[in-house]
Protein backbone atom coordinates (compact mmCIF):
# COMPACT_ATOMS: atom_id res chain seq x y z
CA UNK A 1 0.00 0.00 0.00
CA UNK A 2 1.46 3.30 -0.68
CA UNK A 3 1.70 5.65 2.01
CA UNK A 4 1.52 9.61 1.56
CA UNK A 5 3.24 10.57 4.91
CA UNK A 6 5.06 9.45 7.29
CA UNK A 7 6.86 10.11 10.45
CA UNK A 8 10.51 8.88 9.66
CA UNK A 9 13.61 9.28 12.05
CA UNK A 10 12.05 12.83 13.06
CA UNK A 11 11.39 14.68 10.10
CA UNK A 12 7.88 14.62 8.14
CA UNK A 13 8.56 12.81 4.71
CA UNK A 14 5.89 12.93 2.33
CA UNK A 15 5.75 11.60 -1.25
CA UNK A 16 5.58 14.71 -3.55
CA UNK A 17 2.42 14.11 -5.17
CA UNK A 18 2.86 17.05 -7.73
CA UNK A 19 5.10 15.45 -9.66
CA UNK A 20 3.43 12.17 -9.78
CA UNK A 21 3.27 9.58 -11.82
CA UNK A 22 6.35 10.78 -13.72
CA UNK A 23 8.60 10.65 -10.66
CA UNK A 24 8.46 9.43 -7.66
CA UNK A 25 10.15 11.47 -4.86
CA UNK A 26 9.75 11.98 -1.43
CA UNK A 27 10.24 15.20 0.81
CA UNK A 28 11.73 15.44 4.07
CA UNK A 29 10.36 18.12 6.20
CA UNK A 30 12.40 19.26 8.89
CA UNK A 31 10.28 22.13 10.16
CA UNK A 32 6.69 22.63 10.46
CA UNK A 33 7.00 25.97 7.93
CA UNK A 34 7.95 23.18 4.93
CA UNK A 35 5.29 21.03 6.39
CA UNK A 36 2.62 23.76 5.68
CA UNK A 37 4.52 24.72 2.03
CA UNK A 38 3.89 21.43 0.94
CA UNK A 39 -0.11 21.27 2.16
CA UNK A 40 0.16 24.73 0.19
CA UNK A 41 1.84 23.32 -3.11
CA UNK A 42 -0.11 20.02 -2.83
CA UNK A 43 2.95 18.00 -2.60
CA UNK A 44 0.73 16.35 0.25
CA UNK A 45 -3.13 16.46 -0.74
CA UNK A 46 -6.42 14.93 0.09
CA UNK A 47 -8.36 15.73 2.78
CA UNK A 48 -7.40 13.24 5.34
CA UNK A 49 -3.75 13.41 4.28
CA UNK A 50 -3.51 17.24 5.22
CA UNK A 51 -4.83 16.65 8.49
CA UNK A 52 -2.30 13.96 9.51
CA UNK A 53 0.17 16.43 7.82
CA UNK A 54 -1.21 19.32 9.94
CA UNK A 55 -0.83 17.18 13.41
CA UNK A 56 2.96 15.37 12.03
CA UNK A 57 3.96 19.73 11.37
CA UNK A 58 3.02 20.40 15.18
CA UNK A 59 4.51 17.82 16.29
CA UNK A 60 7.89 18.72 14.54
CA UNK A 61 7.62 22.21 15.30
CA UNK A 62 6.60 20.99 19.21
CA UNK A 63 10.12 19.29 19.28
CA UNK A 64 12.00 22.93 19.10
CA UNK A 65 9.60 24.68 21.54
CA UNK A 66 11.62 25.63 24.77
CA UNK A 67 8.66 25.95 27.58
CA UNK A 68 9.52 25.89 31.03
CA UNK A 69 5.71 25.68 31.27
CA UNK A 70 2.50 23.54 29.88
CA UNK A 71 0.65 27.40 29.60
CA UNK A 72 4.17 28.36 27.68
CA UNK A 73 4.57 25.32 25.59
CA UNK A 74 0.55 25.90 24.45
CA UNK A 75 1.44 29.39 23.54
CA UNK A 76 4.42 28.75 21.56
CA UNK A 77 2.45 26.53 19.65
CA UNK A 78 -0.48 28.77 18.71
CA UNK A 79 1.08 30.44 15.66
CA UNK A 80 2.22 26.86 14.31
CA UNK A 81 -1.86 25.74 14.76
CA UNK A 82 -2.42 29.61 12.98
CA UNK A 83 -0.06 28.60 10.53
CA UNK A 84 -1.73 24.68 9.58
CA UNK A 85 -5.06 26.58 9.90
CA UNK A 86 -4.23 28.71 7.40
CA UNK A 87 -2.73 26.64 4.74
CA UNK A 88 -5.79 25.26 2.86
CA UNK A 89 -9.30 26.41 3.70
CA UNK A 90 -11.85 23.84 2.57
CA UNK A 91 -10.96 20.28 3.90
CA UNK A 92 -12.23 20.10 7.46
CA UNK A 93 -9.44 17.64 8.34
CA UNK A 94 -6.78 20.20 9.22
CA UNK A 95 -9.10 21.90 11.94
CA UNK A 96 -10.09 18.78 12.83
CA UNK A 97 -6.26 17.59 13.59
CA UNK A 98 -6.24 21.11 15.26
CA UNK A 99 -8.51 20.81 17.60
CA UNK A 100 -7.42 16.87 18.38
CA UNK A 101 -3.92 18.07 19.40
CA UNK A 102 -4.99 20.75 21.70
CA UNK A 103 -7.30 18.66 23.17
CA UNK A 104 -4.92 15.63 23.49
CA UNK A 105 -2.81 18.56 25.24
CA UNK A 106 -5.00 19.52 27.88
CA UNK A 107 -5.79 16.30 28.99
CA UNK A 108 -2.06 15.75 29.65
CA UNK A 109 -1.15 19.09 30.87
CA UNK A 110 0.82 17.87 33.62
CA UNK A 111 3.11 16.00 32.00
CA UNK A 112 6.43 17.59 31.20
CA UNK A 113 6.87 19.56 28.64
CA UNK A 114 9.79 17.05 27.35
CA UNK A 115 6.99 14.05 28.05
CA UNK A 116 4.67 16.12 25.80
CA UNK A 117 7.00 16.61 23.01
CA UNK A 118 7.55 12.89 22.64
CA UNK A 119 3.80 12.28 23.29
CA UNK A 120 2.59 14.57 20.47
CA UNK A 121 4.58 12.34 18.14
CA UNK A 122 2.82 9.15 19.11
CA UNK A 123 -0.42 10.96 18.96
CA UNK A 124 0.14 12.22 15.24
CA UNK A 125 1.43 8.59 14.41
CA UNK A 126 -1.72 7.50 15.95
CA UNK A 127 -4.10 9.91 14.21
CA UNK A 128 -2.67 8.56 10.80
CA UNK A 129 -2.82 4.53 11.83
CA UNK A 130 -6.44 5.43 13.25
CA UNK A 131 -7.11 6.90 9.84
CA UNK A 132 -5.88 3.73 8.26
CA UNK A 133 -8.46 1.48 10.24
CA UNK A 134 -11.07 4.12 9.65
CA UNK A 135 -10.99 3.68 5.99
CA UNK A 136 -10.98 -0.18 6.37
CA UNK A 137 -14.40 0.17 8.01
CA UNK A 138 -15.43 2.74 5.38
CA UNK A 139 -14.51 -0.52 2.96
CA UNK A 140 -16.53 -2.77 5.16
CA UNK A 141 -19.29 -0.82 5.17
CA UNK A 142 -19.15 0.37 1.44
CA UNK A 143 -18.60 -2.83 -0.36
CA UNK A 144 -22.21 -4.00 -0.44
CA UNK A 145 -22.73 -1.60 -2.77
CA UNK A 146 -20.39 -2.64 -4.99
CA UNK A 147 -22.09 -5.67 -7.30
CA UNK A 148 -20.35 -8.05 -9.77
CA UNK A 149 -19.90 -6.46 -12.81
CA UNK A 150 -20.37 -2.52 -11.60
CA UNK A 151 -18.53 0.14 -13.22
CA UNK A 152 -17.94 2.50 -10.97
CA UNK A 153 -17.70 6.08 -11.64
CA UNK A 154 -14.53 8.23 -9.35
CA UNK A 155 -13.65 11.71 -9.02
CA UNK A 156 -10.26 13.37 -7.96
CA UNK A 157 -8.29 11.18 -5.97
CA UNK A 158 -9.96 9.79 -2.38
CA UNK A 159 -7.72 7.00 -2.50
CA UNK A 160 -4.60 5.96 -0.24
CA UNK A 161 -2.59 9.03 -1.49
CA UNK A 162 -5.30 11.47 0.09
CA UNK A 163 -5.34 9.46 3.34
CA UNK A 164 -2.92 7.63 5.92
CA UNK A 165 -3.75 4.75 4.03
CA UNK A 166 -6.46 2.84 1.77
CA UNK A 167 -8.10 5.62 0.72
CA UNK A 168 -11.97 6.60 1.86
CA UNK A 169 -13.69 6.47 -2.11
CA UNK A 170 -11.11 3.74 -2.80
CA UNK A 171 -11.84 1.44 0.53
CA UNK A 172 -15.25 -0.10 -0.67
CA UNK A 173 -13.34 -1.32 -4.23
CA UNK A 174 -10.65 -2.80 -2.26
CA UNK A 175 -13.19 -4.57 0.19
CA UNK A 176 -15.20 -5.37 -2.35
CA UNK A 177 -12.23 -6.92 -4.53
CA UNK A 178 -10.60 -8.87 -1.63
CA UNK A 179 -15.02 -10.35 -1.39
CA UNK A 180 -14.27 -11.64 -4.98
CA UNK A 181 -16.06 -9.46 -6.65
CA UNK A 182 -15.30 -8.27 -10.66
CA UNK A 183 -15.42 -5.04 -11.48
CA UNK A 184 -14.04 -1.67 -13.38
CA UNK A 185 -13.42 1.79 -12.34
CA UNK A 186 -13.80 4.70 -14.43
CA UNK A 187 -11.61 7.84 -13.20
CA UNK A 188 -12.45 11.34 -14.24
CA UNK A 189 -9.54 13.02 -14.81
CA UNK A 190 -10.40 16.27 -12.87
CA UNK A 191 -8.91 19.35 -14.24
CA UNK A 192 -6.86 21.26 -13.95
CA UNK A 193 -4.95 19.54 -11.62
CA UNK A 194 -5.57 16.04 -12.79
CA UNK A 195 -5.59 14.05 -9.61
CA UNK A 196 -7.52 11.45 -10.95
CA UNK A 197 -5.19 11.30 -14.12
CA UNK A 198 -2.12 11.68 -12.24
CA UNK A 199 -2.68 10.04 -9.35
CA UNK A 200 -6.27 7.87 -8.97
CA UNK A 201 -5.30 5.94 -12.45
CA UNK A 202 -2.10 5.16 -10.85
CA UNK A 203 -2.74 4.12 -7.56
CA UNK A 204 -5.75 1.90 -9.39
CA UNK A 205 -3.20 0.11 -11.76
CA UNK A 206 -0.76 -0.15 -8.88
CA UNK A 207 -3.13 -2.60 -7.26
CA UNK A 208 -4.49 -4.09 -10.07
CA UNK A 209 -7.88 -2.66 -10.56
CA UNK A 210 -9.41 -2.45 -14.27
CA UNK A 211 -9.25 0.96 -14.66
CA UNK A 212 -10.10 3.70 -17.67
CA UNK A 213 -9.57 7.42 -17.77
CA UNK A 214 -11.42 10.01 -19.01
CA UNK A 215 -11.54 13.74 -19.53
CA UNK A 216 -14.08 15.27 -17.24
CA UNK A 217 -16.81 15.74 -20.17
CA UNK A 218 -17.09 11.92 -20.74
CA UNK A 219 -19.14 10.79 -17.86
CA UNK A 220 -22.40 11.93 -18.89
CA UNK A 221 -21.74 10.22 -22.53
CA UNK A 222 -21.11 7.15 -20.36
CA UNK A 223 -23.56 7.51 -18.05
CA UNK A 224 -26.01 8.21 -21.29
CA UNK A 225 -25.13 4.70 -22.84
CA UNK A 226 -25.65 3.16 -19.47
CA UNK A 227 -22.00 2.60 -18.93
CA UNK A 228 -22.11 3.29 -15.45
CA UNK A 229 -23.62 1.66 -12.45
CA UNK A 230 -22.51 3.89 -9.54
CA UNK A 231 -20.13 6.61 -8.69
CA UNK A 232 -18.35 7.34 -5.42
CA UNK A 233 -16.20 10.02 -4.74
CA UNK A 234 -14.69 11.26 -1.48
CA UNK A 235 -15.39 14.52 0.48
CA UNK A 236 -13.16 17.48 2.24
CA UNK A 237 -16.26 18.66 4.18
CA UNK A 238 -19.53 17.10 4.74
CA UNK A 239 -22.28 19.63 6.29
CA UNK A 240 -24.61 18.90 8.98
CA UNK A 241 -27.40 18.58 6.64
CA UNK A 242 -25.95 16.01 4.26
CA UNK A 243 -24.36 18.95 2.02
CA UNK A 244 -21.34 17.43 0.17
CA UNK A 245 -18.15 19.86 -0.52
CA UNK A 246 -15.26 18.24 -2.80
CA UNK A 247 -13.08 18.49 -6.06
CA UNK A 248 -14.39 20.89 -8.36
CA UNK A 249 -16.72 18.80 -10.79
CA UNK A 250 -18.53 16.90 -8.17
CA UNK A 251 -21.39 18.48 -8.10
CA UNK A 252 -22.00 18.04 -12.04
CA UNK A 253 -20.64 14.36 -11.56
CA UNK A 254 -23.77 14.31 -9.09
CA UNK A 255 -26.62 16.03 -10.95
CA UNK A 256 -25.79 13.81 -13.93
CA UNK A 257 -26.19 10.72 -11.39
CA UNK A 258 -29.35 11.58 -10.38
CA UNK A 259 -30.92 12.42 -14.27
CA UNK A 260 -29.73 8.96 -15.32
CA UNK A 261 -30.55 7.18 -11.96
CA UNK A 262 -27.29 6.15 -11.16
CA UNK A 263 -26.07 5.86 -7.19
CA UNK A 264 -24.00 8.59 -5.66
CA UNK A 265 -22.02 7.41 -2.71
CA UNK A 266 -19.80 9.67 -0.92
CA UNK A 267 -17.53 7.95 1.62
CA UNK A 268 -17.01 10.25 4.53
CA UNK A 269 -14.90 9.54 7.35
CA UNK A 270 -16.47 11.03 10.56
CA UNK A 271 -12.93 13.38 10.40
CA UNK A 272 -14.42 15.19 7.10
CA UNK A 273 -17.79 16.03 8.74
CA UNK A 274 -18.05 19.41 10.18
CA UNK A 275 -20.66 18.64 12.86
CA UNK A 276 -20.89 22.61 13.50
CA UNK A 277 -21.69 23.47 10.14
CA UNK A 278 -25.02 23.57 9.52
CA UNK A 279 -25.08 23.91 5.64
CA UNK A 280 -23.10 23.55 2.64
CA UNK A 281 -23.75 26.69 1.97
CA UNK A 282 -21.12 28.13 4.56
CA UNK A 283 -18.12 25.92 3.56
CA UNK A 284 -15.01 27.91 3.04
CA UNK A 285 -13.71 27.04 -0.79
CA UNK A 286 -10.53 27.75 -1.64
CA UNK A 287 -9.53 29.52 -4.85
CA UNK A 288 -6.31 28.76 -6.26
CA UNK A 289 -3.77 30.23 -8.71
CA UNK A 290 -4.91 31.48 -12.42
CA UNK A 291 -1.92 29.16 -13.66
CA UNK A 292 -3.05 25.83 -12.51
CA UNK A 293 -5.96 26.09 -15.10
CA UNK A 294 -3.96 28.63 -18.18
CA UNK A 295 -0.81 26.47 -18.25
CA UNK A 296 -0.42 22.76 -17.78
CA UNK A 297 2.08 22.16 -15.07
CA UNK A 298 3.95 25.36 -15.59
CA UNK A 299 5.28 24.23 -18.94
CA UNK A 300 2.93 24.72 -21.61
CA UNK A 301 0.40 27.98 -22.09
CA UNK A 302 -2.80 26.77 -23.22
CA UNK A 303 -4.56 30.29 -22.69
CA UNK A 304 -3.84 34.08 -23.97
CA UNK A 305 -1.81 36.05 -21.57
CA UNK A 306 -3.72 37.94 -19.28
CA UNK A 307 -7.25 36.01 -19.45
CA UNK A 308 -9.43 36.15 -16.85
CA UNK A 309 -9.52 32.75 -15.00
CA UNK A 310 -12.34 31.28 -12.16
CA UNK A 311 -10.40 28.58 -9.91
CA UNK A 312 -12.48 26.95 -7.53
CA UNK A 313 -10.93 24.14 -6.17
CA UNK A 314 -14.17 22.60 -4.81
CA UNK A 315 -17.44 22.49 -5.02
CA UNK A 316 -21.23 21.79 -3.08
CA UNK A 317 -23.33 19.31 -3.86
CA UNK A 318 -26.26 19.12 -1.83
CA UNK A 319 -27.72 16.20 0.20
CA UNK A 320 -30.76 15.69 -2.09
CA UNK A 321 -28.54 14.41 -5.09
CA UNK A 322 -26.46 12.14 -2.79
CA UNK A 323 -27.59 8.96 -2.19
CA UNK A 324 -25.52 8.04 0.65
CA UNK A 325 -22.94 8.43 2.52
CA UNK A 326 -20.68 6.04 3.65
CA UNK A 327 -18.55 6.36 7.45
CA UNK A 328 -16.71 4.52 9.39
CA UNK A 329 -19.94 3.90 11.80
CA UNK A 330 -21.98 2.84 9.05
CA UNK A 331 -23.71 4.17 5.38
CA UNK A 332 -26.04 6.50 6.37
CA UNK A 333 -28.67 8.81 4.20
CA UNK A 334 -27.66 12.21 3.91
CA UNK A 335 -30.25 13.62 6.25
CA UNK A 336 -29.06 11.39 9.12
CA UNK A 337 -25.84 12.18 9.25
CA UNK A 338 -26.66 14.49 12.51
CA UNK A 339 -27.47 11.09 13.99
CA UNK A 340 -23.57 10.49 14.23
CA UNK A 341 -23.12 13.90 16.44
CA UNK A 342 -26.00 12.77 19.15
CA UNK A 343 -23.63 9.80 20.22
CA UNK A 344 -26.93 7.83 19.43
CA UNK A 345 -26.35 4.55 20.64
CA UNK A 346 -29.34 2.93 18.12
CA UNK A 347 -27.37 4.37 15.22
CA UNK A 348 -28.56 0.69 13.24
CA UNK A 349 -32.01 2.36 12.75
CA UNK A 350 -30.38 4.42 10.40
CA UNK A 351 -28.15 2.12 8.41
CA UNK A 352 -28.75 2.12 4.92
CA UNK A 353 -28.72 -1.52 3.12
CA UNK A 354 -27.84 -2.12 -0.57
CA UNK A 355 -30.96 -3.69 -2.17
CA UNK A 356 -30.37 -7.23 -3.14
O1 LIG B 1 -7.21 19.51 -3.95
P1 LIG B 1 -7.11 18.13 -3.41
O2 LIG B 1 -6.34 17.19 -4.29
O3 LIG B 1 -6.62 18.10 -1.98
O4 LIG B 1 -8.62 17.60 -3.39
C1 LIG B 1 -8.88 16.35 -2.85
C2 LIG B 1 -10.30 15.92 -2.98
O5 LIG B 1 -11.14 16.63 -3.44
C3 LIG B 1 -10.65 14.56 -2.42
O6 LIG B 1 -11.70 13.99 -3.12
C4 LIG B 1 -11.07 14.72 -0.95
O7 LIG B 1 -10.07 15.39 -0.23
C5 LIG B 1 -11.34 13.42 -0.29
S1 LIG B 1 -9.85 12.52 0.01
C6 LIG B 1 -10.23 11.09 0.81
Amino acid sequence: MVRAIEWKNGRVVMLDQSRLPVEVEYIICADYLKVAEGIKKLWIRGAPAIGIAAAMGIALAAQDVKADSFDNFLNKLSPVFDTMLSTRPTAVNIKWAVERIKAFLNIHKDNSVAELKIMLIEEAQRILEEDIQVNKAIGTWGAQFIKDGDTILTHCNAGALATGGYGTATAPMLVAREQGKKFQVIADETRPVLQGARLTAWELMQEEIPVTLITDNTAGALMKKGAIDLAIVGTDRTALNGDVANKIGTYTVAVLCKEHKIPFYVAAPLSSIDFSMLSGDLIPIEERSPEEVTNVFGKCVIAPEGVKVCNLAFDVTPAKYVTAIITEKGAFKPEHIKELAKNNASLDKFRIKASK
